[in-house]
């Protein structure tokens, strides 16, 4: 019954779940690079809250909507029949990696509160390191569910 209507969905499902997945990587990739200027300017300044509030709106407004909307998507996606084969290793390894993505997200938030509250006292190196991460489980991920390698 379910399954009948999210095979009939599956179009609309997918496409969905590819804009929501973009927004979320987008917020991802960019966070990170905010906290590096923002690492740059001394807490107090203009600058400095106006950081605050660019974090604040694409955690907030962008990041955090688009990942509820690609989990929901993706799961109605799972749950289409016909699409993941349960005995194939794929989709367990995208698992992984969404769950790392969603880990990240959630230490972004952390680190956000710390900019927020003036007592973010990581270097500038760490958040440049901490950009490569969303990338390469992304790549992962993707790689996973088009290819399907094993
Ligand atoms: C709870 C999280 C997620 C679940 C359960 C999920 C599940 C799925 C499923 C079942 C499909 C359909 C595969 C098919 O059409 O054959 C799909 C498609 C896709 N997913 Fe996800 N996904 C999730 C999150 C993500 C994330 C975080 C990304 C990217 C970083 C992603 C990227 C993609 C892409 C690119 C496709 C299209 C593949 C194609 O064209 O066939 N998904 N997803």
């Amino acid at each position: 019954m379910i399954g009948h209507l999210f095979a009939h969905l599956y179009p609309w499902t997918k496409a969905l779940h590819l804009i929501a997945m973009v927004a979320w990587m987008a917020g991802l990739l960019y966070l990170p690079r905010l906290f590096v200027y923002h690492c740059e300017t001394p807490p107090g300044t203009e600058s400095s809250e106006r950081f605050k509030v660019m974090e604040y709106r694409l955690y907030k407004f962008i990041m955090t909507p688009a990942m509820i909307a690609t989990f929901t998507f993706g799961i109605m996606l799972a749950l289409t029949p016909g699409l993941v084969d349960w005995s194939a290793g794929w989709f367990y390894v995208k698992l992984v990696c969404v769950i790392g993505l969603a880990g990240t997200h959630g230490m972004m938030s952390r680190w956000r509160k710390d900019f927020l509250a003036d007592r973010n006292r990581k270097p500038q190196k760490f958040f440049r390191i901490m950009n490569e991460v969303p990338t390469l489980l992304m790549m992962v991920a993707i790689v996973m569910v088009v290819v399907q390698p094993f």
